[in-house]
């Protein structure tokens, strides 16, 4: 059976993709899946059950027995959970647990996906494939800007550090790293605001759709 239209959008943290996702999924009436907050969940599970994040028995334990409950949690955001869900994020058997939710959400109706993996591992035969970016700079002012609008106010050296650590994490782990499929297209946001990347992947979108 043919998948029905589903927007890969991958990309580092901080770098415009969730914003992204969310608004061309409204524009285009699709249901959005932002992936990450999967892994945030399981990272969170692992945490309550007094495990190491990074132990692969506990971090797969926590994947399988999710439930859609867990993410509705109102703390999947920080720097603890971020920590966490790159380190359980690295595990294969958590992303093989995840991927079966995953494909299902995309396949019911269509949808957008954001997160690290989707073109090139999720949905590799997506209807467009997002490449989402900003240069380190941008995107660690961006997440400092987020955290102190919050009132939570680590320093912007900090906040630059943890990004740091965690796109090593991401890029360089042996299951599904973090990188642009080879069709995917690629979008540098550092120098756009909100609109003007809304604009652009809104354009790709519709050429996808009449192309399908
Ligand atoms: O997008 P985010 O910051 O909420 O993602 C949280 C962590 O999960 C991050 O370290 C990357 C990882 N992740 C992943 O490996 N694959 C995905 N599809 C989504 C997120």
């Amino acid at each position: 059976m043919s998948l029905p239209f589903v927007i890969a959008v991958d990309g580092p943290a901080a770098a415009g993709k969730g914003t992204l996702a969310r608004r061309l999924a409204q524009h285009l009436g699709l249901p959005y899946l932002d992936t990450g907050l999967l892994y945030r969940a399981v990272g969170r599970r692992a945490l309550d059950a007094g495990a190491d994040p990074a132990d692969p028995v506990a971090a797969e334990a926590a994947a399988r027995t999710l439930a859609p409950a867990d993410l509705e949690r109102g703390d999947l955001r920080g720097p603890v959970a971020d920590a966490a869900a790159s380190k359980v994020a690295a595990i294969g058997g958590v992303r093989a647990a995840l991927l079966d939710f995953q494909r299902r959400f995309g396949a019911r109706h269509g949808a957008v996906l954001d997160g690290r993996d989707i073109g090139t591992v999720v949905f590799p035969e997506a209807s467009l494939k997002l490449f989402v970016t900003a240069s380190p700079e941008v995107r660690a002012r961006r997440r400092h800007a987020e955290l102190a609008a919050k009132g939570a106010a680590p320093s912007l050296d900090q906040v630059a550090r943890d990004m740091a650590d965690r796109d090593a994490r991401d890029a360089n782990r042996g299951v599904a790293p973090l990188r642009p499929a080879e069709d995917a297209k690629l979008l540098d946001t550092s120098a756009l605001d909100a609109d003007a990347v809304f604009e652009i992947a809104l354009s790709w979108a519709v050429a996808a759709q009449k192309a399908t």
